[in-house]
């Protein structure tokens, strides 16, 4: 990093003051990453404050008094964990809340599966309220731990997990050559009053809660601070293996229980539906005496061939679920509403409470959803509130306690005004019911700052163009300096006035090495894949999918827009995009608006000047159905639809509804009619379900 001292101080009290307001700021991100475990900066962004609050020190030596965060130790190290690619995904689990919506797993798997009657077992484990890990053994021997990160790719926190008794470096007994071990490492509830009765005496911040503790401990870049730190581990799965051990899930982790790493006691399996909520009502009387924090329980099907049938939705196994614990409850005071615009122009409430801890963390924001909810709940301004917060979820307002309601209290009038650009804030009328939507939508998005600044936090995310290193602070910061107020700004960024960017750089702890990464990025996506580019413009009803479809379709960018543009309604464009696949007349009229405006239209020609639009990646499958598009008709036999639907898209495939031009293969079982006339008269090859099972390398 170049110099981070860049500016020349007319005075000390002027350097004085900006290093109590970085001390100010670096405490408060410390707080967030070892208390909440919950960093909300980079740590590049970290790194550039700390550098420049030392340097500060280093030019001005008085102000390196014993309170200084340099004098700290413990504080947050510089360095960071090398990461880890997780060779199969750490994803994560449905949740559900209720007796109901657990009989309704139950019935979705077997219909999944086309199960009737027939035995269906699940596991029941308790859902460790820690941080999942996985374990690499190979040869037996503990070759790397991870942590989850984003499901992707983690930290390798090798030297610290070797430091947890109770996880072996070797495997006893009879294993694959390759085993990685997921499970979930966890504090005790003992250990996490002693570890901050230390934190305590030693002047040290203390953790808000054991799992919170257990991360903390976790991710030290000093092993021997985490082997002062009492950590314990559940295994509850695996990754990548060479060969399991066993046919089942309750047999996997019996042997994993045999190879020396502990799995819960707790684990049981289930017979039926009634056996597995008997297991959830025992399980919630021994949660308050287990030592340690369980938020839930987790149900698998036992069957490691039916999790595989069942695979997975998005992120999540169509074979698990957890099945949580109420949502936890706080009473305190609804000190204002404030309403957040959106990339749409959404107008949403959120409530700003009163800190309240629910649940081991502290709240003080809860959303409001929208303006009927409020006048619903007749929530005021004032008013004390049940506040509610369920696992991950967004904490919500449950009730108003009205006996509490302070004397003139009035109604919550809601702003029919966008807050931020004053233009008017209406709620669209739908046109076949005739009623109202639930939101109300500023009505200047090409004049709203709010709006605007929202889009290019979208356009640059990690979905959309993902260029690293421009995070939603950076994007504010450069919309209020005026140097990113568009999305073609961003490719212009560094061709443009230096000067100002030596302002930004110099106020805002923008280090010399940030921006020239920040360059880099932005030079690395000046060639984007279609789809990507298409889902980065933020057009309404344009999600990743209907992104994909359109890529898909029209191939280059230049047709999508010349057909978007042409489509008004009635007209042979508008048909086209109507009849795309899974795009229906809601969005081909978004694309057309989106289209049709001049704006749009100057702000995309700009934006053409500067990246070059590669075709969307081919799907990572070599099976001789990816890219294909499959219709299946007629009763199939070893399938029900829903697996059938999901095994080809496993493969790469596309699924439609019906038979066309672009059908490649159909799919027919007996029975079959229309649609294998159709197939006949296109052309289309038609093939049996063994036939399909043959062609995916299936059997
Ligand atoms: S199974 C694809 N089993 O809960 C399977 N997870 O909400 C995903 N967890 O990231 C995980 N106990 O950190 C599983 N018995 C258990 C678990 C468990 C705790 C955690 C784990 C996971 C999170 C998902």
């Amino acid at each position: 990093m170049g110099t981070p001292l860049d500016r020349k101080y007319a005075s000390k009290s002027e350097a004085r003051a900006e290093h109590a307001r970085l001390h100010e700021e670096i405490a408060a991100h410390d707080r967030r990453y070892y208390r909440e475990d919950a960093p909300t900066i980079s740590d590049a962004e970290y790194d550039a404050l700390r550098l420049r609050y030392e340097a500060l020190e280093k030019a001005f030596p008085e102000l390196a008094t014993a309170e200084s965060l340099t004098k700290k130790v413990g504080a947050r190290p510089g360095e960071k964990f090398a990461k880890v690619k997780h060779a199969v995904p750490m994803l994560s689990l449905g949740n559900v809340f209720s007796d109901e919506e657990v009989l309704e797993f139950v019935a979705r798997v077997r219909r999944f599966l086309g199960l009737d009657e027939s035995p269906l077992r699940f596991t029941f484990e308790p859902k460790i309220d820690g941080l999942s890990c996985s374990l690499r053994y190979e040869k037996g021997h503990l070759v790397q731990a991870a942590t989850r990160g984003d499901g992707y790719e983690g930290e390798d926190v090798t030297a610290n997990v070797r430091t947890i008794d109770e996880i072996p470096q070797r495997l006893r007994g009879d294993h694959s050559d390759v085993f990685e071990v997921r499970g979930e490492v966890y504090m005790t509830h003992k250990d996490f009053a002693a570890l901050n009765v230390r934190q305590q005496e030693s002047g040290k911040t203390l953790f808000a809660n054991p799992r919170n503790a257990a991360a903390g401990s976790l991710r030290q870049l000093d092993p021997t601070i985490t082997a002062s730190r009492p950590l314990h581990f559940f295994a509850y799965g695996w990754g990548e293996t060479s060969a399991l051990p066993a046919k089942t899930q309750m047999g996997v982790l019996e042997a994993l229980r045999g190879y020396g790493l502990p799995v819960n006691p707790l684990t049981a399996l289930c017979e039926s539906a009634e056996d597995m909520l008997a297991h959830y009502r025992l399980i919630e009387t021994q949660r308050a005496t287990l030592g340690y924090d369980i938020d839930g329980v987790v149900y698998k099907v036992d069957d490691i061939a039916l999790q595989e049938r069942l695979g997975f939705v998005s992120r999540a196994p169509r074979w698990a679920v957890a099945r949580k614990f109420p949502a936890e409850r706080a009473t305190t005071i609804l000190r204002d509403i404030e309403i957040q615009v959106g990339r749409t122009g959404a107008l949403t409430p959120v409530a700003r409470l009163e800190p309240v801890t629910v649940g081991g963390v502290v709240v003080q924001n809860a959303t409001l959803h929208n303006e009927d909810e409020i006048a619903r709940k007749d929530i005021r301004i004032g008013d004390t509130v049940v506040v509610q917060r369920a696992g991950d979820v967004i904490p919500q307002i449950v009730e108003v306690v009205t006996e509490k309601r302070p004397h003139g209290a009035k109604p919550y009038q809601f702003p029919h005004v966008c807050p931020r650009c004053g233009s008017a804030a209406l709620r669209e009328i739908d046109e076949r019911t005739g009623e109202a939507d639930v939101v109300r939508r500023c009505t200047g998005s090409l004049v709203c700052p709010a709006q605007a600044i929202e889009r290019l936090k979208h356009f640059a995310s990690r979905n959309a163009m993902d260029i690293e290193g421009l995070g939603d602070k950076q994007i504010e910061l450069f919309f209020q300096e005026g140097l990113i107020r568009t999305p073609s700004d961003i490719f212009t960024l560094e061709a443009r006035d230096r000067a100002s960017l030596t302002k930004i750089k110099n106020r805002e702890g923008f280090g010399e090495t940030s921006v020239r990464n920040l360059f880099a990025a932005i030079e690395a996506r000046r060639r984007v894949p279609i789809n990507r580019f298409i889902f980065a413009l933020g057009m309404r009803h344009v999600g990743e999918t209907n992104a994909r479809r359109l890529a898909r379709h029209f191939g280059d960018f230049e047709s999508l827009r010349e057909t978007a543009r042409d489509a008004a309604p009635g007209s042979e464009a508008r048909a086209r995009i109507d009849s795309i696949d899974g795009v229906g007349p809601v969005v081909a009229e978004a694309l057309h608006d989106f289209f049709a405006e001049r704006h749009n239209e100057r702000e995309l020609d700009a934006l053409l000047k500067q990246i070059t639009l590669e075709p969307m990646p081919a799907v990572a499958s070599t099976s001789p159905v990816a890219g294909k598009t499959v219709v299946f008709t007629g009763a199939l036999e070893r399938l029900t639809r829903d697996e059938a639907k999901a095994q080809a898209e496993r493969f790469g495939a596309h699924v439609a509804a019906s038979v066309s031009k672009k059908t490649d293969l159909v799919v027919a079982g007996p029975g079959a009619g229309s649609k294998l006339k159709k197939a006949a008269e296109l052309g289309v090859e038609v093939i049996s379900e063994d036939e399909w099972f043959t062609r995916t390398g299936q059997g």
